[in-house]
């Protein structure tokens, strides 16, 4: 299974990482619920999709950000509704729970759900089966749950915004995720790993990592963790030249290590743009079956298809133009404001791309032709603010 070859490759660098892997494998083959605690970016998803990969479960992993809800939302997705449950509930659903069952749901931001609903968690915890909203029956529940979080949940117990007895149904087993500084051993075997992944989707080849780049690398402090590095990378490769990632192709916003003499380059002070999908991560559920996890277009198709289908059952007015647009927009933020990349990634030419980046604002000029290319590239447009 892809997922799990490449969490384990990479984990196993760091002395920490592999004990730490050890440890994960061991708690995954139990049904044992488990609190995945790390700063954000430490890895903590991946972490959680590879307990599920190497439990016996043949159900699905649902993922579930507890912080992306209000809170009359939650209630329903997690639990679900019958027909006329509250105002707009046209047709019977099932929550989260549901879809998990005979897999795993994981609940990520656990420390972001409100006392209300730490209550009902608790209670689904306790009876191991949920009831609908509007309904009485129960349903009974076959599901794994492993919930993650980055902030302290002891000190949220003493402050009261978090209950003692699911922080202790929650944490049967718990998983620390160190920070990337404190495992310099994965540093650069991820980079490697990103620059792989990355180069592949912006149709580069043979791209290496420079001596002062990898030296840039491990010097740094890293504050957001893996998730950084991969940014970091993903922008490098749009920069670089040459087929080689150099130092001053890498923009790094934080500070560096600590323990390290100071020999880097003073470059890094330009803001980083977090792609989109890393700003906002919502809600998604995975591939259900190991199949389907090594061949991802199938199911990532299915998940369009299935999110297609909730903006027709919402009426969504002018839905071709709403998803053509963040079609454009997510890829352009994507491709950090590079048109070139952008209508690569696309698979369109780059003057169909300049029409589209006029119609939605994106870029200046009001004829909407496809024009010849002007040189309007990455900078100038960076205030662009994305929302999907
Ligand atoms: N050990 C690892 N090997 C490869 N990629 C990793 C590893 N750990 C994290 N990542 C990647 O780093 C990014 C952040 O990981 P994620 O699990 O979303 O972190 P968190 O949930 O802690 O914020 C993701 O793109 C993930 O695939
Ligand atoms: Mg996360």
């Amino acid at each position: 299974m892809a997922l799990s070859i490449r969490a384990k490759a990479l984990l196993f660098h760091d002395p920490r990482s592999s004990a730490l892997l050890e440890q994960v494998e061991r708690i995954a083959r139990s049904d044992a619920t488990v609190l995945v605690i790390g700063e954000t970016g430490t890895g903590k998803e991946l972490i959680a999709r590879h307990i599920h990969s190497q439990s016996e479960r043949k159900g699905p992993f649902i993922a579930v950000n507890c912080g992306a809800f209000s809170e009359s939302l939650i209630d329903a997705e997690l639990f679900g509704h019958e027909t006329g449950a509250f105002t707009g509930a046209t047709q019977a659903r099932s929550g989260w729970f549901e879809a998990a069952n005979g897999g795993t749901l994981f609940l990520d931001e656990i420390g972001d759900l409100s006392m209300a609903l730490q209550v009902k968690l608790l209670r689904v915890l306790q009876e191991r089966q949920v009831v609908r909203l509007g309904s009485r029956r129960p349903i009974p529940l076959d599901v794994r749950l492993v919930a993650a979080t980055n902030v302290d949940l002891h000190k949220a117990v003493a402050a009261e915004r978090f209950r003692s007895d699911l922080f202790y149904r929650l944490s049967v087993a718990t998983v620390n995720l160190p920070p990337l500084c404190e495992r310099p051993g994965d540093i650069l075997p991820l980079a490697r790993h990103f620059i792989g992944l990355y180069s592949a989707k912006l149709k580069l080849e043979n791209v290496d990592l420079g001596p002062d780049a990898e030296a840039a690398l491990l010097a740094y402090e890293w504050p957001g963790n893996i998730r950084e590095l991969e940014n970091v990378i993903h922008y490098a490769l749009i920069v670089c030249r040459d087929g080689s990632i150099r130092s001053e192709d890498l923009r790094m916003v934080g500070t560096l290590h600590r323990s390290r003499p100071a020999s880097v380059p003073s470059q890094y002070s330009q803001p980083l743009q977090l792609p989109p999908e890393q700003q906002q991560r919502h809600l998604h559920a995975v591939p259900a079956s190991r199949a389907e996890e090594v061949q991802p277009a199938p199911a990532l198709r299915q998940r369009l298809e299935s999110l297609f289908n909730e903006f027709i059952e919402a009426g969504e007015p002018v839905l071709f133009d709403t998803v053509e647009e963040a079609l454009i927009r997510t890829a352009y933020a994507w491709c950090h404001q590079n048109q070139v990349q952008t209508a690569k990634v696309l698979g369109i030419s780059r003057n169909i791309l300049r029409t589209h980046l006029k119609r939605f604002g994106l870029i200046g000029g009001t004829d909407g032709g496809a024009e010849s290319s002007t040189p309007a590239e990455s900078g100038q447009f960076r205030h662009i603010s994305i929302a999907l």
